[in-house]
Parts: C-alpha cells; sequence; structure tokens
C-alpha cells in the first residue's frame, strides 16, 4: 500500500523528503556506521546535529540571544506543571481557557498557586476567541497563559492578547512553525513537536533569560527546572535524541521552502481551499466562528451522525486517514499542518464534493 493523506491532529504528517533523508541514513549516519537513534549523546557528531537543530530554528523564527531554546521531554503536558513550578513566584497566574488543553494547563497550575481563569470561550463549546483586549489581569500575576491554537476546536489567536505588561506564556503545539512570530511579545513559547515539528518525544521551549532563574517553587525535581537544562545546553541526562535529529531535517526543509513567511502563504492556501468549500457547501459545516478559524485543525460536521461516520469509513477507503474528529466535538477535523501537501487538500475537497452530491 503506498502513502495516505494523514490528516491526524497528532502525531501527524511529516515532509516525505524528510523521511526519505532519515531512511537513507537509518543504518549508517554519514560514514559514523551507526544511526543516529544508536550514538552517544555525547559524541562530537550528535552534539553537531543538536547545535545546528537550534541555529536553524534560531534562523527560522528570528530568536534573539536572550532567549534560550530547550529541547525538552515529557509532552506538552509536563509543561503544564513545569511552567507554574518555575515562574509562580508570587504563586499567582492568569489563564485565559479556549479549550481542553488551555483548561488541564490552568488545572494544573492551581495545584501550585492562585490560577485565576480570566477569560474563557467554553460557553459555546469553544468555538471561537474571547475578545482579550481589556482583560482583568491580576495585579500580581507572575504570567499570562494562552493556548495559542486549539487543536481539539480548531480555533486560533489572531491578535494575543492585551496581558498588560505581565508576561506571556503560550502552548503552541499546534501552531508551531506554522507562520512568522514575533517571539519578543512572549516570554515563554513551547509546544510538543508531534504536530507540525517532528516524532513524538520531544518538547521545544523558548524562554526568555530573565525567567530562567533558580528561584522556583520549593520541592520543584531537579529534571523540571528549566535552569538545569538550560545550564547543559539541553543536555543534562540523555535527550530524545533521534527526535530531535528529525526536528533538525524538518527545521532545514522549512529554509529550504523559504521560511516562516513562505509557509504561512500555503498555509493560507490550503486552509482557503477548504474553508472556501465548507462556506458553500450544502452538507458539511464549520464549527468556528469565521474570524478565528485556525489555519492547522479544520472541524466540520453534517448534523448527522449517521453521514459523519459513512463519510469518515469512505473517506478511508479513498486514502484520505484520521478525519475522525474529537469526542467533544463530534463529527470531522482535517489537521493540515505544514507538511501537508496542497494536492491531499484538493483531493479532501474533491472526495466531499462527490460525498456530497451523492448524499444530499
Ligand atoms: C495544544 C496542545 N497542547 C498540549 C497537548 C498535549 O500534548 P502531549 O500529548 O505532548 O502532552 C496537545 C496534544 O495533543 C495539544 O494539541
Amino acid at each position: 500500500m503506498g502513502r495516505v493523506y494523514n490528516f491526524s491532529a497528532g502525531p501527524a504528517v511529516l515532509p516525505e523528503e524528510v523521511l526519505k533523508e532519515a531512511a537513507e541514513e537509518m543504518m549508517d549516519y554519514r560514514g559514523c556506521g551507526m544511526s543516529v537513534m544508536e550514538m552517544s549523546h555525547r559524541s562530537k557528531t550528535y552534539q553537531t546535529i543538536i547545535d545546528e537543530a537550534e541555529a536553524d530554528l534560531r534562523e527560522l523564527i528570528g530568536i534573539p540571544d536572550n532567549y534560550k531554546v530547550l529541547f525538552l521531554q515529557g509532552g506538552a503536558s509536563q509543561q503544564f506543571a513545569m511552567i507554574p513550578m518555575n515562574l509562580m513566584k508570587n504563586k499567582v497566574a492568569d489563564y485565559i481557557v479556549t479549550g481542553q488543553w488551555a483548561k488541564k494547563a490552568w488545572q494544573e497550575a492551581s495545584k501550585y498557586g492562585k490560577a485565576n481563569k480570566i477569560a474563557s470561550s467554553e460557553d459555546k463549546t469553544f468555538s471561537y476567541i474571547p475578545d482579550c483586549s481589556d482583560l482583568p489581569v491580576s495585579e500580581d500575576a507572575d504570567y499570562v497563559y494562552i493556548c495559542e491554537n486549539n487543536t481539539i476546536y480548531g480555533t486560533k489567536f489572531k491578535t494575543l492578547p492585551d496581558t498588560k505588561g505581565k508576561t506571556l506564556v503560550a502552548d503552541v503545539s499546534s501552531c508551531f512553525l506554522s507562520e512568522p512570530v514575533d517571539i519578543t511579545k512572549y516570554g515563554v513559547m513551547y509546544g510538543g513537536v508531534q504536530k507540525n515539528i517532528g516524532p513524538a518525544g520531544v518538547v521545544i521551549d523558548i524562554i526568555r533569560e530573565d525567567l530562567i532563574t533558580e528561584d522556583v517553587l520549593p520541592g520543584t525535581p531537579t529534571m523540571l527546572q528549566y535552569k538545569t537544562h538550560s545550564d547543559a545546553g539541553s543536555l543534562y541526562n540523555t535527550p530524545p535524541a533521534y527526535g530531535i535529529y528529525i526536528c533538525g531535517k524538518v527545521f532545514k526543509w522549512l529554509k529550504k521552502m523559504g521560511g516562516l513567511a513562505a509557509v504561512k502563504e500555503l498555509n493560507e492556501k490550503k486552509a482557503a481551499i477548504l474553508y472556501d468549500y465548507l462556506d458553500e457547501s450544502r452538507l458539511f459545516k464549520g464549527t468556528v466562528r469565521r474570524e478565528d478559524r485556525s489555519l492547522m485543525n479544520v472541524p466540520f460536521i453534517t448534523g448527522s451522525e449517521e453521514l459523519d461516520a459513512k463519510f469518515v469509513k469512505e473517506a478511508k477507503e479513498a486514502g484520505l486517514e484520521s478525519l475522525k474528529g474529537h469526542r467533544s466535538v463530534g463529527g470531522m477535523r482535517a489537521s493540515i499542518y505544514n507538511a501537508m501537501p496542497v494536492a491531499g487538500v484538493e483531493k479532501l475537497v474533491e472526495f466531499m464534493k462527490k460525498f456530497e452530491a451523492e448524499n444530499v
């Protein structure tokens, strides 16, 4: 069987070019006689791999010297605890709850201090981004937290909240490197890489240097202190070495595509193909308020659970995989990350049109 178009929300599609290169290097990485999977993380060869990955990421985003880049483990979910443990100096933080992941982060932070929910869109199944232009930001908040792209619900912050001078912390797991960003607006930007960048097992944190201190909550384990990993260049212990190597290849692929501005243009083109069709379809409907639509995750429904199930099944038979929506939204969800080719989205829409003609 050949490769399918994989619309999974994560782990997700990776660039074929990257997978092929990794396959070529599997048995013998550039004359080393071994795979990167088998290589000491203390070797000179591996040091070059991780250094190049960091340098390419810095170039792609335009990360200034006063920000550290950390390659960590534990998934994005571990950051839900690491963030309060490391940043809650006053034991107060404000959370904007725009979906399940933001909610989990907020609940986790509540274990460590006063985590205030200062805005939410739960009243309408997280189908929109609340107005964040004049929030009741707490005087003594250590940071304001957002989940910038909500994977399950398909919403995205198009403008960042006004944090009234407080440090912004953002989970960008499902929009990482999908468009240019001004990193100086963030104190911490982090994400699991298994959606837009690489294999599961790596989390990337980009943190402003002054936020990395020894002044953490009492009892914070060594492994959960940003300073531990920052001081050791992400090599305090054995890192997710193979995953970082693949991330590095994806960074090079993105550079070759022309960088994040070019990537954004392509992502907008792909999303428009799908959203334009959803807006005119007599069968399928998008579930998100138009101005808050994500470029990466596109949920849609037919209004009939039976038809939704039939669609997912027939789409799979046509080589369009993992289109079933999250159980809290129902229906379908197409995740169209950076590595999804335009042809994949075109094929999906073509299939949707055919399904509409047969079922309306
Ligand atoms: C936005 C967002 N944050 C956090 C997570 C949790 O990531 P992990 O499974 O790496 O802990 C996900 C996962 O799917 C996600 O989409």
